[in-house]
């Protein structure tokens, strides 16, 4: 019988100013804002500046999580910071959140998982605090996703945003975090991945020719695999919560495409859908900060109250996949 359990205490967002609508994207590349909306639900994403970058975004929702969490940053044992747009390959960008935040007694790391690496973070915090290794840990996921943009390629420039949310996690006597699942499946790497910079393609003239250094995708593989898992993650969850989907009061899936999260609750019947929160509408697919962006809005909307059951799925290149049912306690 556990007697330790994590549970959530704080989340926090940040996304940046400049919005980039559908229009705008009309003028760079062959499409419109009907297509785009039809084919993906989204209408506008946030741009980072510049001099903005993925440390900044991610201290920016650490700070607002503090402030929900009322704790000092020096009681953080852990960050752990899910990117696939890292400021550096290293030092690690939990680094530079751990400094620039005052975490002055936190180890920390990168998780690099795509668009599930939110919900691995929130696993290894979970298990760290349930071990007793860790009391309270800083689970960030953050993406600067327009550095790693092809804005001459229509199949994709039209699917990315930029920000970051952050949640803090502490030891409790109450459930919080009800179950985790996660998953990779190795032989779709193809599917979805950014070939260039790592030991395979290094920056090389001819890389950077190739186009290697942005997002390549299969768009319709990538629909196809991300119903299945995801339908498939958040059965198990639910039934390891000891719960039905009647139990589930919100659910906040990856926000990648209207059309995939809509055929993934059809998948798992009932009336499902009036309890999905969405947010792509106005931020588009951020990666990694995808989830955590979402469960601060929807905590900030006033859409999640203590005693809720929130279920998080998410999928990404791995292909990789996770999900999670939080008890709400805040
Ligand atoms: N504007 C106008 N037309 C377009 C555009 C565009 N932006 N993009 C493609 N088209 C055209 C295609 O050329 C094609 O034309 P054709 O029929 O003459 O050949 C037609 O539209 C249909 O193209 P499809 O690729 O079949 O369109 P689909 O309905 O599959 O939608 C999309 C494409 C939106 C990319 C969809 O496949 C999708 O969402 N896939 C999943 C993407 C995803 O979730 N990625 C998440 C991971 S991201 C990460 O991990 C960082």
């Amino acid at each position: 019988m556990k007697s330790t359990f994590a549970e959530i205490i704080g989340v926090g967002h940040y996304v940046p100013e400049r919005v980039l609508t559908n229009d705008d994207l009309a003028q760079m590349v062959e499409t419109s804002d009907e297509w785009i909306t039809s084919r993906t639900g989204i209408r506008q994403r946030r741009i980072a500046a510049a001099d903005e970058y993925t440390s900044d975004m991610s201290l920016a929702a650490a700070r607002a999580a503090l402030a929900v969490a009322k704790i000092d940053p020096a009681e953080i044992d852990a960050i752990f910071l899910a990117t696939a747009t890292g400021d550096m390959v290293f030092p690690a960008t939990a680094c530079l959140v751990q400094n620039a935040i005052g975490a002055t007694h936190a180890y920390g790391y990168d998780l690099s998982s795509a668009c599930s690496g939110f919900l691995m973070g929130l696993e290894t915090a979970t298990a760290a605090i349930e071990s007793g290794r860790a009391k309270t840990v800083l689970v960030i996921g953050a993406e600067k996703l327009s550095s790693i943009t092809d804005w001459s390629s229509r199949d994709t420039c039209i699917l990315f945003g930029d920000g970051a949310g952050a949640a803090i996690l502490r030891a409790s006597s109450r459930p919080g975090v009800l179950s985790t699942h996660l998953g990779v499946d190795g032989s779709l790497a193809n599917v979805l991945s950014l070939p260039g910079g790592g030991s395979r393609h290094p920056a090389t003239p001819q890389m950077l020719r190739d186009h290697l250094q942005y997002v390549h995708m299969s768009g319709r593989e990538t629909f196809k695999s991300a119903v299945n898992v995801m339908a498939d993650t958040a059965e198990r969850v639910v039934k390891a919560a000891g719960l039905t989907f009647d139990d589930i009061d919100l659910m906040i899936p990856h926000q990648a495409n209207l059309r995939i999260i809509e055929a993934v609750a059809r998948k798992l019947g009932g009336d499902l859908m009036p309890r999905v929160f969405l947010n792509l509408d106005r931020f588009g697919n951020t990666s990694a900060a995808s989830i955590p962006l979402a469960l601060s809005d929807a905590y900030h909307q006033g859409k999640i109250k203590p005693g809720n059951r929130v279920l998080l799925v998410a999928f990404g290149g791995g292909l990789s996949w996770g999900g999670a049912v939080l008890e709400w306690t805040i």
